[in-house]
């Protein structure tokens, strides 16, 4: 019940046990297209450029940002946690001159704060996350993108703690690249990346095309690349390579990560079989029901309530009280684990999680019943029965 990863679906796992086949089998190809197919109902997009990037959410974010960064490029990272200094890390490292605006830690930006910092700093990029796990917080994305392009910058955002929790609407917020994981919502375990692009996005990428020399039928003097100076700086993460792995070309690139592939796939069809505003309600209400029931154990929650995301909410701390003491026992006692959180939360919130597979109203009661009992251990003063009283009244 921590803030991700959580618990996997059985269905997912099930899918992951089966048998592998060569990349270039039929039977993969075309479960290939059909995940691209998935993805683009997931991410509310008809991108093309929909695809799975082989690693954790943060390979999905460095292949982004590698790949529509040319060195040089000024590049707006609004933060407020944690996830907004990691976009600010990579594109430093992308060699972007990056402009930070900060917002404390709990709130939010306001669309006339993002407008001022796009006018002001005039980048080519804007990289933003959507919910920052950290703080539990939801950036509002509608008219962002509209925004950003009216100043001539591409918006990417990092969904991944996000992503089928809580609203995203890739093609109406116009939003131009967008990286998930499946660790959190999805239900399934970290190690694949869905990634997707829009046109503007994909032109950039494809400027900077390069095909490797070995794969050229004539690799020409000293086998370089084709696109030179501009060439992407990162061979795994060069989306326009991934693109024609993934694309009619099918131009060998990496060898899929077969495994997480069918586990990426059974987690969009799980999702997409229960309906995506069907999902976004079940974590609405979940997450409502969690929120009210730690309240109702008189927890006092940490940030802007109105803007934290459904699937996760921090808690503060009770004075007095040992926040990893009362995290170790609950996993030893009864199995259930939570998180802190990082950077100036750490040991000062916990972090509970309603989602994917955990997002059920058995895991929210049995949760905040676990909680009072180690909560009165450690002599913090919980009323009795308060967390799964109120938690009820939300099911009720
Ligand atoms: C918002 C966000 N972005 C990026 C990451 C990094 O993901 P990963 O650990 O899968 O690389 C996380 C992980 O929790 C996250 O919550």
């Amino acid at each position: 019940m921590g803030p991700g990863p959580v618990t996997v679906d059985p269905r997912v796992l099930r899918a992951m046990s089966a048998q592998l086949v060569g990349q270039y089998d039929p039977a993969m190809t075309a479960y290939m297209d059909e995940t691209r197919a998935l993805y683009r109902e997931v991410f509310a997009t008809d991108n093309e450029a929909t695809v799975l990037v082989d690693g954790t959410s943060r390979a999905g974010i460095e292949a982004a940002l590698v790949s529509l960064i040319t060195p040089g490029d000024t590049v707006l990272v609004p933060v407020f946690g944690r996830f907004g200094h990691l976009l600010r890390e990579i594109a430093e490292r992308c060699g972007a001159d990056v402009h930070v605006r900060e917002v404390p830690w709990g709130r939010v930006f306001t669309p006339e704060e993002l407008e001022a910092a796009v006018r002001e700093v005039r980048p080519s990029l804007v990289a933003l996350v959507q919910g920052d796990t950290s703080t539990t917080m939801n950036q509002p994305l509608e008219g962002v993108g509209a925004m950003c392009h009216r100043y001539g910058a591409l918006l990417y955002v990092d969904v991944t703690a996000s992503l089928a929790g809580n609203p995203f609407e890739m093609d109406a917020w116009e939003v131009d690249a967008a990286t998930a994981g499946l660790q959190k919502c999805l239900g399934g375990p970290s190690g694949s990346a869905p990634l997707s692009l829009s046109p503007r996005a994909v032109e950039v990428v494809r400027r900077r095309r390069s095909v490797e020399a070995g794969l050229r039928a004539d690799p020409g003097p000293g086998g370089r690349t084709a696109a030179g100076d501009a060439r992407i700086r990162s061979n795994y993460f060069d989306l326009a390579m991934i693109l024609d792995y993934w694309g009619e070309e099918r131009l060998n690139h990496h060898t899929e990560a077969t495994t997480m592939l069918y586990g990426a796939r059974e987690c969009a069809r799980l999702l997409l079989e229960e309906g995506l505003p069907e999902v976004l309600a079940r974590h609405r209400l979940h997450g409502a029901a969690m929120l009210a029931g730690v309240r109702g154990l008189g927890l006092a929650v940490f940030g802007d309530v109105e803007r934290k995301m459904h699937n996760v909410v921090a808690v503060h701390v009770p004075a007095g009280v040992d926040g990893d003491a009362v995290r170790a026992e609950l996993l030893q006692d009864y199995g259930i684990e939570i998180g802190t959180s990082f950077g100036p939360l750490a040991g000062r919130v916990w972090r509970i999680g309603t989602m994917g597979y955990n997002a059920r109203k058995d895991a929210v009661l049995v949760t905040l019943a676990a909680l009072e009992q180690v909560l009165r251990r450690h002599g913090a003063p919980v009323e009795p029965g308060g967390g799964t009283a109120a938690a009820q009244e939300v099911y009720a």
